[in-house]
């Protein structure tokens, strides 16, 4: 057995104290770098969770969430409007980045996320995501309260940033 088996209630207290640091950006990602750095360690102790996406927790500093992603879906072009740090444990992420800074959506950079691999994002920064292969499992650390902020979805067809609801949600996610 390991000395220090992940712990999820110990991840969220580190998780808090990252956020309230001087640098949390910094702060976050050092914990998930190192979390994830031993993804065994990660999917041998995790909760099993049934749900695509829960929030593990949130208060004004930060919100914690478990996300999975599968390779029939692509998530909609979406911002969060804060710093986002991400790390993957099991399978990859695959991460397609846009810009619009001049009202057209042009992809700028496409990332493969792996097991044990973090990614820091921008709070405008727009992309779409999905899995490659299998099913991926990942712990993201939003700086912010993620439940209130209005976040924008982005759909190409009509060129509108439109609000980030489940119903639009719905409508713009995609089976490739
Ligand atoms: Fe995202």
């Amino acid at each position: 057995m390991p000395v220090n088996n992940f712990n999820l209630e110990q991840f969220i207290v580190k998780a808090r104290q990252a956020a309230v640091s001087q640098n949390p950006i910094k702060a976050a990602e050092s914990l998930l770098q190192y979390t994830v750095a031993d993804c065994e360690n990660v999917i041998n102790h995790m909760p099993i969770i049934a749900e695509c996406e829960r929030m593990l927790f949130e208060d004004d500093t930060v919100s914690i969430w478990y996300c999975r992603f599968e390779p029939s879906t692509v998530v909609p072009a979406h911002d969060h409007k804060m710093h986002v740090v991400v790390g993957v444990y099991q399978g990859t992420e695959e991460h397609t980045f846009f810009d619009n800074s001049n009202g057209i959506y042009k992809e700028v950079q496409s990332i493969s996320l792996g097991a044990g691999e973090v990614e820091k994002l921008s709070p405008k920064q727009i992309h779409t995501v999905t899995a490659k292969n299998t099913a991926s499992h990942a712990l993201h650390i939003y700086l912010g309260k993620l439940s209130t902020v209005e976040r924008s979805l982005f759909d190409f067809e009509s060129g509108k940033e439109i609000p980030f609801t489940l119903n639009n949600y719905e409508k713009l996610a995609q089976i490739p």
